[in-house]
């Protein structure tokens, strides 16, 4: 039976039913309700939020927006086969870096000299820590990011008298998610040349800052602290991994001045 032609049916709707132009009215009354709650509601400040709450509503924006902040610049200058390089990475920069990563640009360097005679490098421990730096050089080129190249280079040293054995570079490799393959390809393209290009670039960049000493920190391009003949020497704001992370903020959210 077709209801629209019942006439039984009441004209206006009982008060209690509920029709489709009922409920829009009821919904629209809220959403109006709740929209002018809000809006008026707005520009008074939440009381549980101490930030909010000493802003005027004019510069609300500044709050919001933290300032772009030039990262602070970190570099450790080192030679792969050293045992204060070992202890530098290990105690001083991998746990500040495990900290202050999002405020830093670091680099790792080399010491070394350059050769005129064969446009090579000669490094203190022999041609293995040359080969054994150009496979460090290789992974920064590869895998700029730090937490990588850092964590290959910090597994490398661990077992520095095995730098550059196949096997030990290997298995650093595997565990740092690191493609042996392009390390490899890297360390012997042009027949090595350009590998050697790269590794005398680095110990010139070292050779330009003064540093001689493996390892050499420094922090906005000045010496921060040394490592040297197992010891710290010249680190006059401290050696310890949470004084040089407040000295990186200091710069970082300070500036340089
Ligand atoms: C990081 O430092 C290097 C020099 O070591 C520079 O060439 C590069 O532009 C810097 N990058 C950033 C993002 O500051």
């Amino acid at each position: 039976m077709d209801e629209k032609f019942n006439p039984g049916m009441p004209l206006i709707p009982s008060r209690r039913g509920l029709n489709p132009s009922r409920l829009l009215v009821a919904v629209g009354y809220l959403v109006l309700v709740g929209f002018m709650w809000c809006y008026f509601s707005q520009p008074y400040p939440h009381h549980h939020n101490p930030a909010a709450a000493s802003i005027s509503p004019k510069n609300k924006a500044v709050v919001v927006e933290e300032p772009e902040r030039d990262l602070v610049p970190l570099e450790a200058h080192i030679m792969s086969k050293c045992p204060d390089a070992k202890d530098c990475l290990r105690d001083l920069v991998l746990p500040t870096m495990q900290k202050a990563y999002s405020k830093v640009n670091f680099t790792l360097s080399f010491i070394g000299k350059t050769t005129d005679y064969n446009d090579g490098v000669a490094c203190k421990h022999g041609p293995q820590e040359c080969l054994g730096n150009i496979i460090e050089l290789c992974a920064q080129k590869l895998y700029p990011d730090p937490k990588i190249y850092l964590g290959f280079t910090m597994c490398l040293t661990k077992d520095y008298p095995h730098i550059p054995q196949r096997p030990l570079i290997e298995d650093c490799a595997l565990e740092h998610a690191v493609d042996f393959d392009e390390l490899n390809e890297c360390a012997t393209k042009d027949d090595g040349a350009f590998g050697m290009g790269m590794l005398r670039k680095s110990v010139k960049r070292t050779a330009e800052a003064g540093v001689t000493k493996s390892c050499t920190v420094r922090l906005n391009n000045e010496i921060y602290c040394i490592r040297d003949g197992a010891q710290w020497t010249d680190c006059p704001a401290g050696a310890k991994p949470n004084d040089l992370v407040i000295a990186i903020e200091k710069l970082y959210y300070h500036g340089n001045n």
